[in-house]
């Protein structure tokens, strides 16, 4: 089976998950980090090389202070618990976002986790936090500015590839294939830049309910469309041209 190199997914629908069954938002995110665990280990298993999850957007500040807390608390956990998975699959742990407005043990956790993991070679695990492409966008933009007016750079220089590497995500390919749960079909401020030419995929399992089987599925999907269009349009059984 073809697999993504760079897979990212938006865990969507955690919340719904536990209304549904007459239960707090809360423990929806903390069926999530189950299946983020599960996750994980599945595409570790498979041989993806880049898994990034967008675990908490800017905009997720807006929530509740209690969900707020109640998610950098299960964060902070998932670290520490899951460290030693880490390093027993040989995972790095990366980070993009605004970290600094991480409570300062979510962030010290991060932080050691990202020491302790650093040797690691064989997935990076990407988690973007109090993350918002447009702000990516915009601090990448700052540090080209900064660099043409200390003489650095010439703005004739600004290319794509130049511009890739202002973003927290430089040194990693772009994805190739965009997973998102819960029905919802909308990027929502994910990696805007590096998505351009990203296979998506939306699925209506909640991502509680999101399994192995599920990102087979996708897998799938993900080869089907990789096979189509390595053909021309002539080649294509039916011709259609969308
Ligand atoms: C979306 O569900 C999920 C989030 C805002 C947070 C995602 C976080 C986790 C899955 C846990 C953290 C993961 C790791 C790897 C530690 P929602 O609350 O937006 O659901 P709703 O749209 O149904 O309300």
């Amino acid at each position: 089976m073809r697999i993504p190199r760079h897979l990212a997914i938006i865990m969507d629908g955690n919340g719904r998950w536990a209304e549904q069954r007459g239960l707090p938002r809360i423990l929806g995110h903390r069926h999530g980090v189950e299946t983020a665990k599960t996750i994980i280990e599945e595409c570790r298993r498979m041989g993806v090389a880049y898994l990034t999850l967008y675990a908490f957007s800017s905009e997720n500040w807006g929530r509740p202070n209690e969900e707020v807390d109640s998610l950098m608390a299960l964060l902070n956990t998932f670290l520490d618990k899951e460290l030693q998975t880490l390093l027993t699959h040989r995972i790095r742990l990366n980070v993009i976002g605004a970290i600094d407005r991480l409570p300062a043990q979510v962030r010290d956790t991060l932080f050691r986790t990202m020491e302790r993991t650093a040797q690691n070679r064989d997935m990076v695990l990407t988690l973007a936090l109090s993350y918002g492409a447009r702000d990516e966008i915009l601090g990448a933009v700052r540090t080209l500015v900064e660099e043409v007016q200390s003489g650095q750079l010439k703005p004739d220089a600004i290319d794509e590839q130049c511009f890739s590497r202002a973003l927290q995500t430089s040194g990693m390919p772009d994805p190739d294939f965009l997973i998102r749960t819960s029905g919802e079909i909308r990027i929502s401020n994910f990696l805007l830049w590096q998505l351009a030419y990203a296979e998506i995929y939306f699925t209506p399992v909640l991502w509680p309910d999101f399994s192995p089987a599920h990102l087979h599925d996708a897998f799938v999907e993900f080869e089907r469309r990789e096979r189509r269009y390595g053909l021309t349009a002539e080649q294509l059984p039916d011709k259609c041209d969308d």
